[in-house]
């Protein structure tokens, strides 16, 4: 078919309609297509009033194709660039936010920029001709949407998030709960590894805690505050906020995508499961039963908490006790020298 069209150049001053009309002589076609050289079908088929019903309506096919200047194409075009649209200041008409340059310091720019071809560029999370406002139910990115995006490449981690506490309210709709970028951020989604990263060990706490802190989120649901505070005052909380790695956080104990209230039998802090989860790899060994005996969260300042409470009781005691002893040492040994040096000056 293409054998009989000799080279034709694309006129840039043709009017804008009629330039995606001369596209859409071949691609316009639904069975369009080219087999790439692994046997794959690729179709070439564009869907018009798809792209006429996106944000991008009123661009025409060589505003993003800036490369097809040929027909038949000299070379296969390459992939759009979106940047070259979208930066601030651009006389486009593209909204002016730089919200998304956060993108070229992920772990996904990182891996695209080390040639790994799995990892996403912004149409891989926005589509192509059918990008919606992510404020709009139809955008891959709209809050209810977003996980099964980034699920496309993560199976494990959406897999397990969907049958979670926070997965299911977000399906059912819940504007509080969390979504994959509530944890990982936007654009700027880090490696766990990474010490800045919101979900490295060391922030995990913080992160749970811009919810679980405030009653105005989760009081809602029926849910405590009081774990944040009590994570904080435990042996567990002190150790992070000093930079242990190995201590428990958050997740250590609820894990991080499948987590579920302690009443499911399915949670990791299920009063059954508890003795399997302090005896994570390295944590607790040997941790049997009675490991789910003491209540976790628990405030030490209350009787409540049982021996916790006793042996932080006693401690407290233990230690006014000392300093007591210690200061009362202090005020006879200065004394001492006191009536020492009085002694000599009269002498
Ligand atoms: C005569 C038919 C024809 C017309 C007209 C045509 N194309 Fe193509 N187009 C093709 C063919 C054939 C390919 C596959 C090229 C290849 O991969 O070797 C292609 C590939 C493409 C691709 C790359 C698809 C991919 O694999 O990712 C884009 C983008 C594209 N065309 C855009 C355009 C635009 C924009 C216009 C209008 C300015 C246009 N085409 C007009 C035949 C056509
Ligand atoms: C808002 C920018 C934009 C506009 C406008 C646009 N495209 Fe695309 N197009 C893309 C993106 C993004 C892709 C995905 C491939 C890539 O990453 O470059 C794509 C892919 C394609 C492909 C490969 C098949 C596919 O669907 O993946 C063809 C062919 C194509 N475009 C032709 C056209 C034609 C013809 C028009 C005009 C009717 C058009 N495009 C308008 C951004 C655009
Ligand atoms: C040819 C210039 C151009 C290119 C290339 C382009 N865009 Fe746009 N984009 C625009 C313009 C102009 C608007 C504003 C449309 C309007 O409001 O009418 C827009 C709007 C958007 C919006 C809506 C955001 C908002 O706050 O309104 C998103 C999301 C978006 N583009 C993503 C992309 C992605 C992803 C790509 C790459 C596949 C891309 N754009 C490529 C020009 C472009
Ligand atoms: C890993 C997935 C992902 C990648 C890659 C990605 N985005 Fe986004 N983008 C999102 C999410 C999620 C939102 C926010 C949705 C919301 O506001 O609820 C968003 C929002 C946007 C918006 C609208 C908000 C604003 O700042 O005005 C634009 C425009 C945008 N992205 C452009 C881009 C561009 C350009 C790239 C490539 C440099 C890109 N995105 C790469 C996921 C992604
Ligand atoms: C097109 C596929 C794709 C999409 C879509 C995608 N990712 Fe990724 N992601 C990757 C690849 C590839 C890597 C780097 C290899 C790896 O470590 O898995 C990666 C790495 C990550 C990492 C670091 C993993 C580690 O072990 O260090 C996190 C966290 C992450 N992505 C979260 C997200 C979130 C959140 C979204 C949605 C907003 C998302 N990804 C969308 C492919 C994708
Ligand atoms: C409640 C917060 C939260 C939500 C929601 C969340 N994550 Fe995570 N994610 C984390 C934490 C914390 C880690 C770090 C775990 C670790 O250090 O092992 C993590 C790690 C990851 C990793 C690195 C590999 C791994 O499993 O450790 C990927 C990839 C990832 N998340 C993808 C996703 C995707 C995709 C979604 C949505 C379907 C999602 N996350 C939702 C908190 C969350
Ligand atoms: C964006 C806010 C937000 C973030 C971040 C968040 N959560 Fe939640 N979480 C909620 C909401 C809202 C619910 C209640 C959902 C419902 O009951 O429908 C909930 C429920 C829970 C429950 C179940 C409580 C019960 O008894 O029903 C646990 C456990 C939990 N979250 C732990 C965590 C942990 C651990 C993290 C961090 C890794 C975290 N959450 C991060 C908002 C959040
Ligand atoms: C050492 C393990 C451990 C750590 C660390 C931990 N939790 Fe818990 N968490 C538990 C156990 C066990 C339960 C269930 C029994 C209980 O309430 O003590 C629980 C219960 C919960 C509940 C449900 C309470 C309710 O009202 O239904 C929430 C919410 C919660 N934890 C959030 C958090 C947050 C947020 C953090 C971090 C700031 C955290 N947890 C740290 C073990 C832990």
């Amino acid at each position: 078919m293409l054998a009989g069209l000799t080279c034709l150049l694309v006129p840039s001053l043709l009017p804008a309609q009629l330039q995606m009309q001369k596209c859409m002589i071949c691609h316009g076609k639904r069975d369009f297509r080219k087999i790439l050289d692994s046997g794959e079908v690729r179709s070439l088929y564009v869907d018009l009033n798809m792209l006429q019903k996106s944000v991008h309506a009123k661009r025409i096919c060589v505003d993003c194709h800036s490369d097809v200047v040929e027909i038949p194409h000299a070379e296969p075009p390459k992939r759009v660039s979106c940047t070259r649209c979208h930066y601030k200041g651009n006389p486009e008409g593209a909204p002016q936010t730089d919200a998304y340059l956060d993108y070229a310091q992920s772990v996904h720019a990182i891996e695209v920029a080390k040639g790994n071809p799995k990892a996403p560029v912004c149409q891989s999370c926005h589509g192509t001709h059918d990008i919606q406002h992510p404020k709009k139910p139809g955008s891959r990115v709209f809050r209810a949407a977003v996980a099964a995006t980034c699920g496309s490449c993560h199976l494990d981690e959406f897999a397990q998030y969907r049958g979670s506490i926070h997965g299911t309210a977000v399906a059912h709709g819940n504007p509080d709960a969390p979504t994959c970028t509530s944890c990982h951020g936007e654009h700027r989604v880090l490696a766990p590894a990474d010490p800045s990263s919101t979900v490295a060990p060391a922030h995990v706490s913080a992160t749970c805690s811009t919810c679980h802190a405030a009653v105005g989120i989760v009081g809602k649901y029926g849910i405590d505050v009081e774990q944040v505070a009590t994570y904080q005052e435990s042996f567990h909380g002190v150790a992070t906020k000093f930079g242990s790695r190995t201590v428990a956080n958050c997740s250590s104990c609820h894990m991080t995508h499948d987590i579920r209230p302690p009443a499911d039998p399915l949670s990791s802090v299920n009063v059954r499961n508890i003795p399997a989860t302090c005896g994570h790899t390295g944590c607790h060994e040997g941790a049997n039963a009675n490991y789910a005996k003491g209540k976790i969260h628990v405030d030490p300042e209350r009787p409540e908490a049982g021996i916790i409470y006793y042996v932080a009781a006693f401690f407290k005691y233990l230690t006014i006790t000392v300093m007591i002893g210690l200061a009362l040492h202090i005020a006879l040994d200065f004394n001492r020298k006191l009536q020492a040096l009085r002694k000599g000056g009269h002498e």
